[in-house]
């Protein structure tokens, strides 16, 4: 059995900090699969309900209308600055290689600069091409973290999805290595704790980011997901938000139903306002109990519920 955590300090306002130095919201809302003439409105009500991390993607097609939402959200609400909100986009495969990826970042910039003036974090989608496209563009992206100046967009923090043992050690071993990912944005739930790759990023200072807390909804109807609801009152979105928090996760969720954003965000306790908080000095726990987290503990387990169900972060170069 591994070593559970029932209780950590963490409230709706904690953020984690990176191993640059910025930090980030550990609460995030995801808009995978949102329309594009939605996500305006998800993303206004998502920071309306007190969200401020926002999770997009070049491959979701509505960057720029997240970016939208973030604006008009600051607009109608003076006491939020843009500087308390974390915008992330990913690049498309591709945007792998050097060029490809300048280019696509000249788009990003065309789409979300007007709105919000910088992007906090932008993640390279996943691994699957091949090493040289993999490091040409980490080699574009360290250049815009470096030179934030250099006129196209301002980049804060740069970091990796999907991304294998591997692909990491790859990215380390390259003879132009010089920025670190500050995050992992990896399928993470009690069917696919990734206990292995978790502990390679944690000695690497690599915060993981977990995407489909939720299952992406495949098991959300699980008979032993079910009975831990009943015996525990604890509702199992509750449950399952809570466990990935427990291990230490920024957890990003995503609902297309607006009542769901302030369910799912309240979750967290509330804490204090206005503060760099990191985990260390919030206020308020989150916590489940022990035989809940026992049920859950399935270091075994390696269940992929998206990508096809092929673990992306076990991708060969030449594979399909
Ligand atoms: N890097 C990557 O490769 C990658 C891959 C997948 C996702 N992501 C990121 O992670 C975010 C979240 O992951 P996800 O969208 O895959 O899955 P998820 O958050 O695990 O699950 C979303 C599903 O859960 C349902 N749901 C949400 N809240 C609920 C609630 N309170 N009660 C009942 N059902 C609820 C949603 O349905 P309704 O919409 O009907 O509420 C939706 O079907 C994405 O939006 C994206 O930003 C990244």
């Amino acid at each position: 059995m591994s070593n559970l955590t029932t209780s950590i300090q963490l409230t709706k306002q904690s953020k984690y900090k990176l191993n640059n130095g910025q930090y980030i919201p550990v609460a995030g809302y995801g808009v995978y699969l949102c329309s594009a003439e939605k996500t305006r409105q998800l993303v206004y009500q998502a920071l309306k309900d007190g969200y401020r991390h926002i999770d997009s993607a070049v491959y979701y097609g509505n960057e720029k209308e997240a970016a939208q939402g973030i604006q008009e959200f600051l607009k109608d609400h003076k006491d939020v600055q843009r500087k308390d909100i974390f915008f992330t986009t990913k690049i498309t495969n591709e945007a792998h290689g050097y060029d490809n990826c300048k280019k696509q970042i000249e788009e990003i910039a065309k789409d979300v600069k007007e709105h919000i003036d910088y992007v906090d974090l932008v993640l390279i989608h996943s691994p699957k091409t091949d090493k040289e496209r993999r490091l040409g563009a980490w080699k574009a992206l360290q250049e815009y973290v470096q030179n934030p100046n250099n006129g196209t967009l301002i980049i804060k923090s740069i970091g990796v999805s999907n991304y294998g043992i591997a692909h990491l050690e790859e990215l380390f071993n390259w003879d132009g290595y010089l920025v670190k990912p500050v995050v992992n944005q990896l399928e993470l739930h009690p069917w696919l704790p990734r206990l292995k790759l978790r502990e390679y990023m944690v000695k690497h200072d690599i915060l993981a980011e977990a995407y489909s807390p939720l299952t992406q909804g495949y098991k959300l109807n699980d008979p032993e997901l079910l009975a831990l609801e009943k015996s525990s009152g604890i509702s199992k979105i509750e449950i399952l938000l809570k466990w990935s928090y427990l291990q230490g996760y920024i957890v990003l969720a995503k609902t297309e139903k607006l009542e769901r954003i302030a369910q799912n965000f309240n979750v967290l306790p509330d804490g204090q306002r206005d503060e760099e908080l990191d985990e260390t000095k919030s206020f308020g726990k989150v916590d489940l109990p022990l035989d809940v987290l026992e049920a859950l503990d399935k270091p075994d387990s390696h269940e992929v519920l998206t990508w096809g169900n092929v673990d992306p972060t076990e991708y060969k170069d030449g594979d399909n």
